[in-house]
């Protein structure tokens, strides 16, 4: 029996999914679907001053046939009014005790955030999250990702919510920044709990070539979004291991970003997120996709040997570091299984053109030929094979001991002959 409970920042809940603060998380009614359908906790839609929402508000990017492969959204905080929101909060805190119920928010005085984080916790909340991410909409109005971007003011506005809250305070952080420590160092300078991470990406999802407008569309006009789904992952994956990785960053994270199913959600973890949140994949196929994130979970770690999430929380951090460390001398090459070959060739072209021309077709076989002489085991070949297992980089046993960049240049050890340059 493996133990999947999940303990972020002081906020506990049965499983380490949550549902992000997002569309999916707006009204009680919805958040205890989600709850029946296994998700562990609910960061509800962010509550400020209830807005007035533009129609539409949502894009998808589509490529080679894949719909949806990244999402935008220029929608902005909660619409409906703010006594319904608590009563629900307050109703689905009875129904679900062991459930994590955080709440995000979002206002702009000391006072206002005083008056809000009270109501939060009086109806129930086990955390609050600061929503201090928001690129759209809101910024403008000097919050989300206006405070988000910086760091004075993220630390001055979360410890007035450390200060007026009995329950655990998550700030989460925008993506919109160069480097990302700074703003998770000033978060835990304002007394935060932990941080969640990331909010949506400022973009543009597309322009009408016909109409020559923007998308979203709002009545011939549009404007800047936020990217998400599956696409901003490794954006996502980026910024929390950057965090977790930083010495002086001791907080919890809460890891979103692109989260599509178990696998994904191990990513997080392993790069040091406590708990994970969801948000376009559940708008795209709905709750019930948490039942086979809750059981590949499971099963992934009885495979593993690990009883609780704490056995592999944090467990790729360490391989994860700079450039300079990398291993200058480690060499591999490219393989190609001839039995698996289909014949398409797309490692020839990839490699011919995109790379460092190092595979040839061989008169009357089906298998191209790697010359390893040439190759520098960069991986385009495996990337574009379609084939499971056709392609395999395998090490080269040069006889140099490792070295990497910063032992090269502080202490002169000695690098490998780099391959002929075409
Ligand atoms: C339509 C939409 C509305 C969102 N509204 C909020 C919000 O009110 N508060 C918030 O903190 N984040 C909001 N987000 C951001 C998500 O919570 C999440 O951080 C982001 O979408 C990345 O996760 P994903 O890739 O799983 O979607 C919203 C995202 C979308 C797509």
């Amino acid at each position: 029996m493996v133990d999947i409970s999940a303990n972020c920042g002081g906020i506990r809940s049965p499983n380490p999914f949550w549902l992000a603060s997002a569309p999916p998380a707006n009204s009680g009614g919805q958040i205890q679907r989600a709850f029946d359908h296994g998700w562990g906790g609910a960061v509800w839609k962010t509550l400020g001053q209830p807005i007035q929402n533009v129609s539409s508000r949502f894009g998808g990017v589509d490529y080679r046939g894949l719909k949806n492969i990244g999402f935008n959204n220029i929608e902005l905080i909660t619409d409906r009014p703010l006594e319904s929101n608590f009563r629900e909060i307050y109703e689905t805190k009875l129904k679900y005790p062991k459930h994590a119920i955080i709440v995000s928010l979002m206002v702009e005085t000391r006072a206002e955030w005083q008056d809000m984080i009270k109501r939060a916790i009086d109806a129930g909340a086990d955390g609050l999250e600061l929503n201090f991410g928001c690129p759209h909409g809101m910024c403008e109005r000097g919050m989300g990702s206006a405070v988000g971007q910086e760091p004075k003011v993220n630390a001055e506005i979360t410890s007035w919510a450390v200060e007026y809250s009995t329950v655990p305070v998550l700030v989460k952080l925008t993506p919109n920044v160069a480097n990302i420590v700074p703003h998770g160092l000033a978060a835990q300078k304002g007394g935060a709990h932990g941080v969640s991470l990331i909010n949506t990406i400022k973009s543009i999802i597309g322009v009408d070539i016909d109409t020559f407008v923007p998308q979203p569309l709002v009545d011939g006009r549009s404007t800047n979004g936020g990217y998400c789904g599956a696409a901003v992952r490794p954006i996502a994956l980026h910024m929390v291991g950057a965090l977790a990785r930083e010495p002086e960053f001791r907080l919890p994270i809460s890891g979103i970003g692109g989260i599509t199913n178990w696998r994904d959600a191990v990513e997080f973890m392993l790069l040091g997120s406590s708990s994970v949140q969801v948000c376009t994949e559940v708008m795209l196929r709905g709750y019930r996709i948490v039942e086979d994130m809750i059981e590949g979970l499971t099963d992934y770690m009885a495979s593993k040997g690990f009883d609780k999430l704490d056995d592999f929380i944090g467990k790729a951090v360490p391989n994860f570091t700079e450039w300079g460390e990398l291993d200058l001398n480690f060499e591999s090459v490219a393989k190609i299984d001839a039995d698996k070959c289909i014949g398409c060739h797309l490692c020839v072209v990839a490699c011919d053109d995109g790379a460092h021309q190092c595979i040839h077709p061989v008169a009357g076989a089906r298998a191209p030929a790697v010359d390893e002489s040439e190759c520098v085991g960069c991986n385009l070949c495996q990337i574009v094979c379609p084939v499971p297992g056709c392609i395999s980089m395998e090490k080269v046993d040069n006889g140099f001991a490792r070295t990497s960049w910063n032992d090269h240049v502080a202490q002169g050890k000695p690098l490998r002959p780099k391959k002929a340059a075409h």
